[in-house]
């Protein structure tokens, strides 16, 4: 006879305790499928993420679909150049200033194990930035008060960070949790200031949903040495399944993000 705690059944204990353990070591959410099982996903709606519902359309899936044997049956090319050239016409930048990773996650990964050394991080603020980190301790949290709706207010956070002689710092605009936008005037006028911060990182993955016309530094991404652009395409293009995205910057510290990124297509 099986064991019986409450109404669970042993092997349903097993199960429960597996999923538990899927939020182990990390903030992020674990996938609907392996809550819930493959089929069972399918008919859940995740309020928990915000992914366009439009996209990707009937006709792209339907293309998607009929190329998908073809697909996984070949190896895609190591060298990225020619996705970063299509990325880059539809971005509207250079395609020598495009990186492209597996979703932005991948991205922060490699900024974070190459680039950065000590960095300020307003919270909440989305988990990867510090748990990717080589060591948590290299986040400096700059705290974004309850009593003020977690507003970030940029010159006081600018100010904090060079108190701290601190050298990177990151946004993510529109903010994630906080939902706060910062129009591009905002952000430019932010970066003039922050001319003497060695990095400036700036989370642009949900600034598709930002307004019309949509707030984003990519137009002037190259006037600020020190910006470098992180838009994830899981959110707008509503594809997190495919794990796509890019980074985009001036290619002063391309060399050694690029020879990383090689190493993780291996
Ligand atoms: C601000 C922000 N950046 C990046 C990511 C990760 O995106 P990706 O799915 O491309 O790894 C998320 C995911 O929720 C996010 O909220």
């Amino acid at each position: 006879m099986e064991q019986v705690q409450g109404n669970l059944t042993a092997p349903a204990l097993i199960e429960t305790e597996q999923r538990k353990h899927l939020f182990y070591e990390t903030s992020h959410s674990p996938s609907l499928a392996d809550l819930a099982g493959y089929e069972n996903a399918k008919k859940i709606i995740d309020f928990c993420f915000i992914t366009n519902p439009y996209y990707p359309t009937p006709e792209m899936l339907a293309d998607l679909q009929e190329n998908f044997p073809n697909l996984i049956k070949s190896y895609p090319s190591s060298n990225p150049a020619m996705g970063q050239q299509h990325l880059a016409t539809v971005l509207g930048v250079n395609p020598d200033h495009l990186i492209i990773g597996n979703g932005a996650t991948e991205l922060i990964v490699l900024i974070n194990t190459t680039l950065i050394d000590r960095i300020a991080v307003p919270v909440p603020t989305f988990g990867e930035y510090v748990e990717k980190l080589k060591d948590h301790r290299d986040a400096e949290l700059f705290n974004l008060r309850p009593d003020r709706e977690y507003s970030l207010d940029l010159t006081t956070y600018l100010g904090w960070a060079r108190r701290r002689r601190l050298k990177a710092l990151l946004v993510i605009n529109p903010g994630n949790p906080t939902g706060q936008v910062f129009s591009l005037d905002e952000m430019v006028d932010f970066l003039e200031h922050a001319k003497d911060m060695e990095l400036v990182i700036v989370d642009e993955s949900f600034i598709d949903f930002a307004g019309d016309p949509i707030p984003s530094l990519l137009s002037v991404a190259d006037k600020f040495s020190n910006l470098l652009l992180v838009r994830s395409m899981s959110k707008h293009c509503g594809v997190p399944g495919l794990r796509l995205a890019a980074r985009v910057r001036t290619p002063i510290f391309d060399r050694s993000i690029r020879s990383s990124n090689a190493m993780s297509r291996c």
